[in-house]
């Protein structure tokens, strides 16, 4: 018996784990493990780290929920998901952008996260080179690298508004892709219709397939949306989610619109990896485009926060900020108060109870002068936070001109 259980142990002991599996984590995870161990432990904590609105899903969503719950069997659906979520979403392109899209090029998917890696997976090989903005969205930067794509970073700083640019994509050629996201995360910037309209333009002369985040549509503090990449370049693929706007975040519900070489290959990597999108999100999702009113509440409450988080930062010395054009997120320098933001926000935490993520998250190369903060939790939150980096940057500066 002991014989047994010894060999079982050193088997296990000698067992492979994949070469794939070895990616950073998502480090934004770790920071909201640590803010709640320290709830946990009755300490008090203020979210700036986490990139999820505060708010429940709407009402419409909810009722459709329920009724759903009670009326529909709740079964698989068809993996690009149900056709009326399907017609809502090419409505919402209608009403929204003025684009016509034909339903055929809506898969409905577990997320943007569930969208990303399908449309990852049918167009792109093992070595393929993708380019990503460098700071950019960690987890797309992991999920390449586990899929044995070639991440080709594409630094962008104050000079460019953080976005990237065909003379930036010229240097890194030949490319097989390139990920954007506007607005951005971490840095909120948005790519203008010209900007956004050369890049496709570009992408598309050389064979660049080009995969648009537009997750943060309709979190914009301009007069004008974001634009969207459909109808810019023909073999874009666009990226969208329940979880920002739409404040759905745990429904696991997004969509991709495709290209037209695209649906099928999406459509059988779609059924073998996850069958059908979540059916519940789905059926209450289609009310999601009807509740207007209240998820433009969240947007004006957001700018709100925005107005106060920036003011804030600005009274502590933190102005060298991204454009923060959109989503929920201040991409800030914090390079005068330590060459270790990972160590800062670890400071923050413990000091003053202000969770704050680390730009190591979205760049791995000049991440460590950087902190993202979140501002879609409650105003009285943002204030708050606000407040006490305030006080924190005076003590610092008060003990620093004493020494
Ligand atoms: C740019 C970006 N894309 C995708 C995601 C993942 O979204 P989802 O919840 O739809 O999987 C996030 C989440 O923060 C994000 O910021």
């Amino acid at each position: 018996m002991a014989g047994t259980r010894t060999r079982s142990l050193a088997t296990l002991a000698m067992m492979k784990i994949s070469r794939r599996s070895d990616i950073a984590p998502f480090y934004v995870m770790e920071v909201m493990k640590a803010a709640a161990r320290r709830a946990a432990a009755g300490g008090e904590v203020l979210h700036l780290e986490v990139g999820q609105p505060s708010t429940p899903a709407p009402q419409g969503v909810l009722a459709a929920a329920e009724a759903a719950l009670h009326s529909h069997r709740l079964g698989y659906t068809d993996a690009h998901g149900v056709p009326e979520l399907r017609t809502r979403i090419t409505r919402h392109y209608l009403d929204r952008y003025r684009v016509d899209v034909a339903e055929d090029r809506i898969a409905v998917t577990v997320g943007a996260s569930g969208g990303f890696v399908l449309a990852v997976l049918a167009a792109f090989d093992e070595a393929d080179r993708v380019a990503m903005t460098e700071p950019g969205y960690s987890a797309y930067r992991n999920i390449l690298r586990a899929l044995g794509i070639e991440v080709v970073e594409l630094p962008v700083g104050p000079d460019t508004r953080f976005n990237p640019t065909p003379d930036l994509l010229e240097a890194l050629l030949p490319l097989d892709g390139l990920v954007t996201a506007s607005p951005s995360n971490p840095t909120g910037t948005i790519l203008t219709e010209v900007e956004l309209t050369d890049l496709a333009g570009f992408c598309e002369t050389h064979g660049i397939r080009m995969i648009a985040d537009e997750i943060y549509h309709g979190i914009t503090y301009g007069d004008e949306p974001a634009p969207t990449a459909i109808a810019r370049a023909d073999h874009a693929v666009v990226v969208q989610s329940f979880s920002k706007y739409f404040s759905m975040t745990g429904w696991r519900l997004g969509w991709l619109v495709l290209p037209e070489d695209m649906i099928r290959p999406v459509e059988r990597l779609a059924q073998n990896l996850f069958i059908s999108p979540p059916t519940l999100s789905q059926l209450a999702g289609i009310a999601a485009f009807d509740c207007a009113a209240e998820l433009d509440a969240n947007v004006a409450r957001y700018a709100e926060n925005r107005r106060i988080l920036i003011d804030g930062l600005a009274r502590a010395g933190i102005d060298r900020i991204a454009p923060a054009d959109g989503a929920f997120y201040v991409y800030a320098d914090v390079s005068h108060l330590s060459d270790d933001s990972q160590a800062l926000s670890g400071r923050w935490l413990d000091e003053i109870g202000v969770a704050a993520t680390s730009g190591i998250d979205f760049d791995p190369t000049n991440g460590h002068r950087f902190i993202r903060f979140s501002y879609a939790e409650s105003t009285a939150d943002i204030t708050e936070a606000a407040e006490r980096i305030v006080g924190w940057v005076e003590l610092r500066n008060r003990s620093a001109t004493r020494q």
